[in-house]
């Protein structure tokens, strides 16, 4: 099996390009998509610091439902539009919340969880498939980088899950 060795003390771009490449390398050619969420939850939690939850909710049939993760176990069902998650997917658009007891309806599922970053999976023509959930016990434990380095991951991992 691959093994990763992540150094977690690299300036955090180049952090985030190590973990592109080690997904991209990781999921090349299997078309499982829950081996691949599952993998990819691994390979987050191995190399981003600070987190407590590392995972993907999947859209399916209006709803999202919890998919393969990192972490303690969570909510199962998120309604689209309720809390951080649903709102990321609602929008379709990255929420990147430094303080979750400061965001309306946040859904507490850890109460370790402190700041929290939601980046939707987008198919083809724009459309929700899932979203990668990093959640961290640390307020304002994510910015712009950590921002776009799993914006990256979300592209690829839209394209193998
Ligand atoms: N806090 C999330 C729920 C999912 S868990 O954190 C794993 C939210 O408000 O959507």
């Amino acid at each position: 099996m691959h093994a990763f060795e992540p150094d977690r003390s690299l300036p955090k771009p180049e952090l985030y390009r190590e973990l592109l490449a080690a997904a991209d390398a990781l999921t090349s050619g299997e078309p499982d998509p829950v081996a691949n969420m599952a993998n990819l939850a691994a390979l987050i939690w191995q190399f981003v610091p600070d987190l407590n939850w590392a995972g993907f909710y999947r859209l399916l049939a209006g709803e999202l439902v919890l998919g393969p993760f990192c972490g303690k176990p969570a909510c199962i069902r998120i309604p689209l539009g309720q809390g951080v998650c649903g709102t990321a997917a609602a929008e379709r658009s990255t929420q990147l919340v430094a303080d979750v007891q400061a965001f309306p309806g946040h859904i507490a599922c850890d109460a370790a969880s402190r700041s929290e970053l939601v980046v939707p999976l987008l198919r083809d023509g724009g459309s929700v498939i899932a979203v990668l959930d990093l959640d961290s016990p640390l307020p304002g434990r994510f910015d712009s980088e950590d921002k776009a380095g799993i914006e990256a991951i979300a592209a690829l991992a839209a394209s193998r899950v």
